[in-house]
């Protein structure tokens, strides 16, 4: 299918808006979360007007297509990844908790004293703080695939702390949510798998914006968060294969994971209830099915394509800017709609405002990644981040905006 984009903003009122006294709203803080099409919202407005009920519990008719809502989004969930087997598709809150639930009930049992996890240097804090927490409370050691000055991983020290014989867990992400950098996935889990280390993808900038086979990608453990690919906040995904999910202890313990539970033990539901303690975020899983079938009908290749022409666009007339620093790869094959910049000595906050003034919504701070700003010496950067809505006009008024702030602070 050719993707209309024009048609594509009509399913997104939010992106119609204006902002500051008449703006028309250029949205470009996608990588913090995205708009949510009509779709996605009348599904989950349907979900609560006709079917809400509890999942897996009772008999009676609402409860029964409450349930089949549910497990029909994990299907869904699972071809849009490739996972061999529904059982896979563990739902969670986002990725942060993906990630936090395998240092917890994988990292516990498998990490111990002096073993090596490691991760890279432009790692949300999502996948350094878990582990940080495992490494300390098992004194183990936690080591960083450095990375050069464009924004590539240096992936022969991989190699080398991988030869030292003492690493349990590779977890990286597959794009930087700061550079844009696209991992080499294949090349990590390769290594490790020879190696028979546990792989950790963060996908939460991959997910949304390219296709993803976790089949093909050789990791163990994959998670994503709904919210960043057009589907509602508090959702999200573990995926592993299931000898390894059946392997691990649970991570909450509650309702619905049990098979039986007795005063002193119990025992433990199949997968991926086992996962699944507590009543879930239904309506927000039910929606998130809604995303999948977007994306889906646009076709993630026309994804793909559109930011990556996006991408090149915005960084050539960029470069034109005065005093401006752009950080991250050239190369728009190698990197995903994420661009992170900085006017000098300028504070990214003050320019924040001034793309404000404009209309222009980005983001400024450390984006969660200050083992990144450390290792760019800087405290802070500007980040614009783009998705299937954008335009090129919506570009040129970036690129206007920034023009602006190059005048204010008087850089030309
Ligand atoms: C690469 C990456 N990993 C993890 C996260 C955390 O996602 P969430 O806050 O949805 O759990 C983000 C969010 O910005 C991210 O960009």
């Amino acid at each position: 299918m050719q993707a209309n984009w024009m048609d594509i903003r009509h399913d997104f009122p939010i992106l119609s808006r204006t902002v500051r006294d008449g703006r028309p709203l250029v949205y470009l803080d996608n990588a913090a979360t995205t708009q949510k099409p009509n779709q996605v919202v009348d599904t989950i407005t349907d979900y609560y007007r006709h079917h809400n009920a509890n999942t897996h519990r009772a008999v009676y008719a609402l409860a029964e297509e409450s349930t089949e809502l549910y497990e029909s989004a994990r299907d869904k969930v699972a071809g849009f990844i490739n996972a061999s087997d529904r059982s896979e598709i563990v739902f969670v809150r986002g990725t942060t908790e993906a990630i936090n639930m395998v240092a917890y009930a994988w990292g516990r049992a498998n990490v111990g004293k002096g073993d090596v996890v490691v991760t890279t240097e432009y790692e949300h804090h999502s996948n350094i703080v878990p582990w940080q927490l495992l490494t300390q409370e098992k004194g183990a050691s936690l080591r960083y695939i450095p990375m050069d000055d464009e924004g590539y991983l240096m992936l022969d020290a991989l190699d080398d702390i991988l030869a030292e014989g003492r690493t349990k867990m590779v977890a990286f992400s597959m794009m930087s949510n700061v550079l844009g950098t696209i991992t080499d996935v294949e090349h990590i889990t390769s290594r490790c798998r020879r190696a028979g280390v546990t792989t950790l993808v963060d996908g939460a900038q991959a997910v949304p914006h390219m296709r993803v086979d976790v089949e093909s990608l050789g990791c163990d453990f994959f998670a994503f968060s709904g919210h960043k690919m057009m589907g509602p906040t508090g959702v999200g995904v573990l995926w592993a294969r299931k000898p390894m999910l059946e392997k691990m202890r649970p991570f909450h313990g509650g309702g619905d994971m049990i098979r039986e539970v007795h005063k002193y033990e119990s025992t433990w539901n199949d997968l991926p209830y086992k996962f699944e303690a507590g009543t879930p975020n239904i309506a927000d899983v039910v929606g998130l099915g809604a995303a999948v079938d977007y994306l889906k009908h646009i076709g993630m290749g026309n994804v793909r394509r559109h930011e990556r022409e996006l991408t090149a666009y915005a960084l050539a007339r960029m470069a034109d800017v005065p005093g401006l620093t752009l950080y991250g790869p050239r190369d728009p094959d190698r990197r995903g709609g994420v661009i992170s910049f900085n006017f000098a000595d300028v504070h990214p906050h003050d320019v924040a405002q001034i793309m404000d003034e404009d209309g222009v919504a980005i983001r400024s701070g450390h984006h969660c990644a200050q083992v990144l700003m450390e290792r760019l010496d800087v405290a802070a950067t500007s980040r614009a981040s783009f998705y299937v809505y954008n335009t090129k006009e919506e570009v040129d008024v970036l690129v206007g905006a920034l023009r602006k702030v190059a005048r204010v602070f008087k850089l030309e």
